[in-house]
């Protein structure tokens, strides 16, 4: 058999990061300049094999410990089996471009790019809700109790409005065109780590963490129906009201407030953590007319690492 190939972008979360764990909705939208690519070819001799020079790891059985790799080989049983085709035996190997532990969906890429590499090779389909449900078992492994909402926006490559456990849905994109700018701040932070400590928190004090997640999650619907009918400007109030909201939390951090500040210094219209918090990357909102070059130097000079720029408009998303 001919190498089967997968793909999948990045992602960021524009709303309701840690309040979509608690069953309120977020947004979150693919990021495209970045991804992960599973190659997949049957093997004679049985077993998973799963290389990922990226991270410099190799196993070659689905027993051998490897945090990273173990959920991965898994998976490809998973949806093996699934298929009847348990027998299959397979070498894999893994490359991606996104950064590793900044919210951008590192791992989610990487499940669901090999979901899709493993259906091609066996000739078979899923749609993109399946994949993103084959692909969380293994964002489970890796964080514990995901939301799931990383798994679903990679996996249809589109904006969605999710809320755990309810059928995922699309955003609509009104006349506005809104830019996003994604900064990394370099600095990676353990997703599982983070809302564990939010739930830590959320024990001894439950009425106040939980009005958090309700502003948190209301800023999120009000934020779906700006997309579909409002402007920048005011997406930007709402991202604004949700760091607020965040560093009350406190998932934000010194790096990713200096981020926050430059870009409402440079004239964004609201900005924002995006993912766990702790480090990971910065999201904002600009005007379209923004010089996005001297936006992006001006974020690079304030600490980040890398600064990705995506757009809603017109219904899509360039
Ligand atoms: O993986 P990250 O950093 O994008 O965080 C995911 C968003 C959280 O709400 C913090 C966790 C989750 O499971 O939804």
């Amino acid at each position: 058999m001919a190498e089967a190939v997968g793909e999948a972008p990045g992602k960021a979360l524009l709303m309701g990061e840690h309040a979509v764990v608690y069953g309120h909705p977020a947004i979150a939208v693919p990021l495209r300049s970045v991804k992960a690519t599973a190659t997949v070819e049957f093997s004679r001799n049985g077993g998973i094999e799963i290389y990922a020079p990226e991270i410099g790891e190799h196993i070659t059985s689905v027993s051998e410990a490897s945090p990273r790799l173990a959920p991965l080989a898994k998976l490809v049983e998973t949806v093996s089996r699934f298929f009847g085709e348990e027998r299959q035996g397979y070498r894999v190997l893994i490359e991606s471009t996104i950064p590793i532990g900044r919210g951008m969906g590192s791992g989610a890429a990487a499940a669901v790019a090999l979901v899709r590499a493993v259906c091609t090779a066996l000739g078979r389909s899923l749609d993109a809700d399946a994949i993103g449900e084959f692909a969380n078992a293994a964002e489970i492994a890796y964080h514990g109790n995901p939301s799931g909402v990383d798994t679903a926006v990679i996996a249809r490559d589109e904006p969605v409005y999710f809320v755990k456990s309810k059928p995922i849905r699309g955003i609509e994109v009104g006349p506005s065109a809104f830019v996003l700018v994604v900064a990394d701040t370099g600095i990676a932070s353990s997703t599982a780590q983070v809302v564990e400590d939010v739930r830590r928190a959320r024990r001894k004090d439950k009425a106040r963490y939980d009005s958090y997640f309700w502003e948190l999650g209301s800023m999120a619907s009000v934020a779906r129906e700006v997309i579909r009918t409002g402007s920048p400007e005011e997406l930007g109030l709402c991202m604004n009201n949700a760091q607020k909201t965040l560093r009350l939390l406190s998932v934000s951090c010194p790096e990713l407030d200096a981020l926050v500040s430059t870009a409402l210094e440079k004239g964004a219209f609201g900005a924002k953590l995006s993912g766990a918090g702790r480090g990971g990357s910065m999201i904002a909102v600009v005007d379209p007319a923004t010089n996005l070059e001297q936006f992006s130097a001006d974020l690079r000079a304030a600490g980040a690492e890398r600064v990705l720029t995506t757009i809603l408009s017109g219904g899509t998303q360039a």
